[in-house]
């Protein structure tokens, strides 16, 4: 039986440290989607269409079993929907540790026959987090090394100024 997983998360922008947990997820797993979250109380930066497109040019390399796909509503029925039996997580540091554990028996308690599976972010991209690549990249910062290129040339384009 095939082992498939899901990464969900909003993915506004997709890291370097989402990307490396993908990465080593897709080796772990034999199919494995990343859900970009369509979720109505955010106002993100990049729509889930934008967001989508700037992962799979960014996942173009790790080969055919990853997938890419935005969703509305629970990550279970996202997992169900594409047969999944685990959910991947990364953890950069022990203050994401909480939130995922509740994260985690949330979703066991909804769907018992799904499971979290968590990777330690890389080293080198503990400190990184979405919002705070937004920031850079709104202050003219440097971004490269924070997120995949097609998501810092997207950046860079939202915050370039005219003129
Ligand atoms: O990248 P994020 O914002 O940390 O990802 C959070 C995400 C998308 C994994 C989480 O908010 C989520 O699963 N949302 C879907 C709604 C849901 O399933 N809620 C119940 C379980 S927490």
């Amino acid at each position: 039986m095939s082992r498939v997983a899901v990464f969900p998360g909003s993915f506004d922008p997709m890291t370097n440290a989402h990307l490396d947990v993908a990465r080593r997820a897709a080796t772990l797993f034999d199919r494995l989607v990343v859900g970009v979250l369509n979720n109505p109380r955010k106002s993100p930066l990049f729509t889930v269409d934008e967001r989508i497109a700037q992962i799979q040019e960014a996942v173009a390399d790790f080969g055919v079993n990853v997938e890419v796909a935005g969703f509305d509503g629970l990550t279970v029925e996202f997992a169900r929907r594409h047969e999944a039996g685990f959910i991947v997580r990364g953890l950069r540091a022990v203050s994401d540790f909480e939130a995922e554990l509740q994260m985690a028996h949330t979703n066991r308690k909804l769907q018992p026959g799904v499971d979290t599976v968590f990777l330690m972010s890389a080293l080198d991209y503990g400190y990184l987090s979405s919002s705070l690549a937004k920031e850079v990249a709104q202050f003219g910062g440097e971004i490269a090394g924070m997120v995949p290129d097609p998501v810092a040339v997207a950046l860079r384009t939202r915050f370039s100024t005219p003129g």
